[in-house]
């Protein structure tokens, strides 16, 4: 019998419609054909699945790649099989590069140099200023583009929108969802002398709730009154939380994987400088509102952050050192590890990582398992148990703060564009990563 399928993963309990599913699947070229009961004689390949999860690509909405700029921190072929070797299928790179990606021909500049090069799907975000506001709304036609980045606090690079005006018309002009670093400048400014050198933990006093919750308020105002949609990145605090429970008409939220785990002092106290970022790692009480608002729907997205620096900029005196931490291999582990600890339910993570990521920002055909969707999926083990360490680490920069960290699930491999990309911590098909459709 000839070949009706390239490739059948056979015998895997499929993530479909919020349910896990015995099904197969069949893959032509990119693209899923069959979802069902598939006979194995009929495929070219067959990759046998029993007792692995099947859920459809992982999503990191937030990394920083480096490129241009500083490919000794990461650059988008090594990010890229970073991402891959912890079950990512996409990534959204971020604009703060060097120089940054505040206008077309700098945009146009990073799709070629991902073409070819990168192993997952991509896509960037197109970087604000107060300058460019008046070209924003071409960037309805950029291809792989997936939004507009704003900073309206200071963080690593160049990119900054300070003024009030200058941040509602991003917001008001944006013909795509606005992704918001939300820190309040001049409050950031003002607090300054609460940073204590060689102290990190001060970077909460610095850098502490008010500032995060003032420019929320803020940017939550501006979408509301120009009824467009911004994505509130990296939320922090409680406060935040709080705010934003009774404040989603026009906003979607982000939480990182670091928020969810990691906690002030005991951070700080452990890791150092290597935990500082920006807005920071704060106390017991603020995790707690996150995981709250995870179980009550508050949190959309699980983002990265993936923002490598090296050891040696790490290892500067605190405030020399850089805000910024690599992530995107260990999202996926590290919050596998929630699932099996009961402090989220699968069906809650492929929500925050796939599912809505897709929704929110309008990617065409992924997101779901389903026939005529391409076939990117990320292969799951619940069982797997593994010991996170630095020598795993594909970035560039090497290291992670979750070194030593043990976790029970893992990805073990993923599907991207129809073709197995990784397994078993190997890639095996590098490069073949496609800038993503919205
Ligand atoms: O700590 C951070 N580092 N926060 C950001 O928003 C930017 C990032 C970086 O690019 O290093």
């Amino acid at each position: 019998m000839s070949n009706i399928y390239d490739l059948i993963i056979k015998n895997g309990s499929c993530f479909i419609s919020n349910k896990i599913e015995q099904v197969d699947i069949g893959i032509n070229n990119d693209k899923i054909s069959k979802v069902g009961l598939i006979n194995k004689t009929q495929g070219g390949k067959v990759f046998e699945a029993k007792g692995l999860t099947i859920i459809p690509g992982a999503i990191d909405t937030q990394v920083h790649f480096r490129e241009p700029g500083f490919p000794k921190k990461e650059d988008l072929e090594s990010g890229s099989e970073a991402a891959v070797l912890g079950g990512i299928t996409s990534v959204f790179e971020m604009p703060n590069t060097t120089p940054p990606t505040d206008n077309f021909d700098a945009f146009e500049d990073k799709l070629k140099r991902a073409n070819n090069r990168m192993s997952c799907n991509y896509a960037f975000y197109f970087g604000a200023t107060e300058n460019n506001t008046k070209f924003l709304k071409d960037i309805v036609q950029l291809k792989g583009c997936c939004g507009v980045k704003m900073f309206v606090g200071s963080s690593t690079g160049t990119l900054l929108v300070k003024k009030d005006e200058a941040i509602e018309e991003v917001i008001r002009v944006s013909p795509k969802v606005v992704a918001i670093h939300s820190e309040d400048e001049n409050l950031l400014q003002k607090k300054r002398d609460l940073i204590r050198k060689n102290d990190p933990k001060s970077h909460t006093d610095w850098r502490d709730s008010d500032v995060a919750m003032a420019s929320t308020k803020k940017v939550v105002s501006y979408a509301n009154k120009h009824r467009k949609r911004i994505h509130v990145l990296h939320v922090s605090s409680k406060e935040e939380i709080f705010f934003l429970k009774n404040n989603k008409d026009f906003t979607t939220v982000e939480t990182t994987p670091q928020f969810l785990t990691m906690h002030s002092p005991d951070c700080y106290e452990k890791l150092g400088t290597l935990v500082q970022m920006n807005p920071p790692i704060r106390g017991k009480d603020h995790q707690e509102a996150l995981w709250d608002a995870i179980s009550q729907g508050v949190v959309d997205i699980i983002g990265s952050d993936h923002a490598p620096h090296t050891l040696e900029e790490k290892g500067k005196q605190y405030p020399e050192s850089p805000s910024g931490m690599p992530g995107v291999q260990t999202l996926l582990p590290i919050m596998l590890n929630h699932v099996n600890n009961g402090k989220l339910s699968l069906d809650t993570l492929v929500n925050l990582v796939s599912i809505k990521p897709t929704k929110i920002f309008g990617i065409k055909n992924r997101g779901a398992i389903k026939e005529e969707n391409f076939a990117d999926l990320t292969v799951i083990d619940m069982h797997k148990q593994f010991l996170i360490s630095n020598s795993w680490i594909a970035s560039r920069c090497k290291w992670t703060p979750f070194n030593n960290y043990k976790v029970k699930g893992f990805p073990v491999g993923t599907v991207i564009n129809g073709n197995v990309v990784s397994w078993e911590s190997e890639i095996v098909l590098k490069k073949s990563g496609k800038p993503l459709i919205f």
